[in-house]
């Protein structure tokens, strides 16, 4: 096994040599850009880290994790559009530092990119790679459909809220898993208890993100703090606020998620109020460690050595504390 900062060096002198092309300026710039300005690097860094668990050439799985990476991207620049962000990773948007069009534009650009990178693989794994690639980007979408449909609809229930952010998000920490474990050439059965690990701290993660949405630290978090609020996202924080507070305050506060006032510095302050008061915040966090634990128990499925386990465990626990 390799440190956490190895991966990463790994992974960041792969993408500077694969992705760089440059003409037409336009469609390359905000490529360049986004994939530029940071960013966590959690999934390439579980994709290789995978392939390593199971024994394989962390090296040969440089590809899929920057296939999973340039996906990812893709999907935050067509995010932040659809959820209307100025800020990303703390820097401008790509719609908003050049426009909507250009965003669009380089966004397919790069999902196109992601899937060319898996003609680096022979045959079989180039199929099996592409195959779990188009399920999960086409699940990718459907969790963004839902997640944009719940911000005008009052009836969202948190079944329907955990499905969105499995599909919007878990299943892309799952696949990037799943793909190391493919390069590696390890059994399905260890493939898909990884997949399983991957998706239940995706959720987590999901869960932390909505949380940091609100209470993070603008100037670590890197997105614009109560962004959530303003688009009246039905957030696990909004829904357990709902589940635990009087008729009338579920009346006052689905009243604020149908509004979105010009200066919206007010209702902020008025829902976060909400969240703490009704203990929401705090059931927010126990999800995270539920979540967290039961990816971990996915791991009683694998026949790998027990430092190896304790290495994800750490991983997950570092996620679930996370301020970035
Ligand atoms: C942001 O993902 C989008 C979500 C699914 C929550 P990350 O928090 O992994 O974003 P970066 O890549 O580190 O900026
Ligand atoms: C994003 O969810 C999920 C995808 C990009 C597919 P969010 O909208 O919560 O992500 P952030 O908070 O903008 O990073
Ligand atoms: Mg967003
Ligand atoms: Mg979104
Ligand atoms: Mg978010």
């Amino acid at each position: 096994m390799q440190t956490l900062s190895q991966y990463r060096e790994a992974f960041l002198s792969h993408l500077e040599e694969r992705i760089n092309a440059t003409e037409p300026e336009n469609l390359y710039a905000p490529m360049h850009y986004i994939l530029g300005i940071g960013g966590k690097r959690l999934r390439p860094i579980l994709t290789l880290m995978t392939a390593d668990i199971f024994s394989g050439d962390f090296k040969e799985a440089l590809d899929a994790a920057l296939a999973v990476e340039v996906f990812h991207n893709f999907s935050l620049v067509h995010d932040d559009i659809m959820d209307e962000a100025p800020l990303r990773r703390g820097h401008q948007t790509v719609h908003e530092k050049w426009d909507l069009n250009t965003g669009i534009l380089s966004g397919d650009a790069m999902l196109i990119i992601a899937y060319q990178l898996f003609e680096y693989y022979e045959s079989v794994k180039f199929r099996d790679l592409a195959m779990l690639f188009s399920k999960t980007a086409i699940e990718v979408c459907e969790g963004q459909q839902y997640d944009v449909d719940f911000e005008t609809r009052d009836d969202v229930t948190l079944d329907a809220y955990l499905k969105m952010i499995t599909y919007k998000t878990a299943v892309l920490v799952g696949a990037a898993m799943k793909m190391g474990a493919i390069v590696a050439n390890a059994s399905a059965l260890e493939a898909n208890a990884i997949y399983e690990f991957g998706l239940n701290l995706g959720i987590a993660f999901q869960l932390q993100d909505d949380y940091l949405d609100t209470f993070g630290d603008q100037a670590t978090f890197g997105k614009q703090i109560g962004g959530d609020i303003i688009e009246n996202k039905k957030t696990y924080l909004y829904l357990k606020t709902m589940s635990f507070i009087s008729d009338e305050e579920k009346v006052q506060l689905q009243h604020l998620f149908a509004i979105k006032p010009s200066n919206p510095a007010d209702k902020i302050e008025q829902v976060k109020a909400y969240f703490i008061s009704s203990g929401a915040d705090v059931a927010t966090q126990e999800a995270i460690e539920a979540y967290t634990n039961k990816a971990f128990i996915a791991l009683d499925k694998l026949q790998i050595g027990q430092d190896k386990k304790e290495f994800l465990m750490a991983f997950g626990n570092t996620l679930m504390k996370r301020t970035v």
